[in-house]
């Protein structure tokens, strides 16, 4: 399996998910500057792999540092609100960071060397936290899949790259794939290429190969064919935030997708953990929604597609409705609607 990110010892190894598939190249992230270039060009991405990384990118702040302790701490927050400055929809950043921020209020550090080894130590916890949290999410996505498929192989669709690259390890949308080839559960997964940036062929497609699962790639306005031809057993996708009454925020397309899911009848799941949910938004109207570069539309990959000058529309997530949802899977349960966090 590729790693998303490692710690080295002085630097974040990041997997650079740019160069994918093309490519397997690793970029050394030293400074918060370069963890934020990092995440904001999508070399790292994934709601829980941004968080992890900004969290890192923080602790990167005190590691440099050199000068008084308070000064330190200081440097460590205003690394933390750069950081979040980098990406505004996956709630995972603002959460991580909120980890780091709590950490150098509660510190008891009497310099700045202790300083650091507190906040690498939380840096750790959140990685292994999210590994442990995805393996469970899983677990419960399994469960949930063997009570109600009983032929083999189960075939999924998916949107974007909710995977092991999306986190740390495991992935979400793609976890009970990784737990059921462990257990031997036959599965394939067909895979919106997931326009303009193709996260779904490039990356979900990579991982899934490199795993030997059964991968088939479609572009994104094949799904509605491939359903009414019934050969979706279930559509799961991750989420970069999901407000309190389960309106859930991911890649721009699993909104057309689910509305899609439903008119068919099959089943939609939005697998995510619990540091997803953003209980302070009643509903998806609050959400933020990214809104990037329009030559990843109109010059995809360095390809003119179209006319110089042309207006472009370029949302990088939309909102799924709660009432579109047939279950959101968390590390702790999954959850039927009406969704109660
Ligand atoms: O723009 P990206 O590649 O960061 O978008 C990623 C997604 O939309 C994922 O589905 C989401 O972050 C969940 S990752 C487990």
């Amino acid at each position: 399996m590729l790693s998303t990110l490692e710690w080295t010892g002085s630097s974040v190894r990041l997997l650079d998910q740019t160069q994918l598939p093309t490519k397997i190249a690793l970029v050394d992230i030293s400074t918060p500057l370069q963890m934020h270039d990092a995440i904001r060009r999508l070399v790292v991405r994934g709601a829980p792999a941004i968080g992890v990384s900004a969290a890192y990118g923080a602790c990167l702040a005190a590691m440099n540092f050199q000068g008084p302790l308070p000064v330190a701490r200081q440097a460590v927050l205003d690394a933390a609100d750069y950081l979040a400055t980098s990406r505004p929809t996956a709630v995972n950043l603002f959460w991580a960071l909120d980890q780091i921020r709590s950490v150098v209020r509660r510190s008891v550090a009497t310099s700045v060397e202790t300083l650091c080894q507190e906040l690498l130590a939380e840096c750790h916890r959140l990685f292994e936290e999210d590994r442990s949290r995805c393996r469970r999410i899983g677990e419960i996505g399994l469960a949930w899949l063997l009570e109600r498929v009983k032929h083999r192989p189960i075939t999924l669709l998916t949107h974007c790259n909710a995977g092991a690259l999306a986190t740390i390890a495991y992935g979400t949308a793609l976890a009970p794939i990784y737990v059921g080839a462990e257990q031997g559960v036959a599965m394939e997964v067909y895979s919106d290429e997931t326009r303009p940036l193709l996260q779904g062929s490039r990356i979900t497609a990579t991982e899934l190969s490199r795993a030997g699962i059964p991968v088939t790639v479609l572009c994104d306005n094949m799904a509605a064919s491939l359903m009414r031809e019934k050969r979706i057993d279930a559509v799961f996708v991750g989420a970069d935030r999901i407000a309190a009454n389960g309106d859930a925020a991911n890649k721009i397309g699993t909104f057309p997708l689910a509305l899609v899911a439903r008119h068919f009848g099959v089943p939609f799941v939005v697998l995510a953990p619990t540091s997803t949910i953003d209980a302070t938004l009643p509903d998806g109207r609050g959400i933020p929604i990214e809104h990037r570069n329009p030559a990843e539309v109109v010059e995809p990959f360095g390809l003119k597609t179209a006319p110089p000058g042309v207006a472009v529309y370029n949302p990088a997530f939309d909102v799924t409705p709660a009432d579109l949802i047939t279950a959101i899977i968390t590390e702790k349960k999954a959850h039927a609607a009406p969704f109660r966090f």
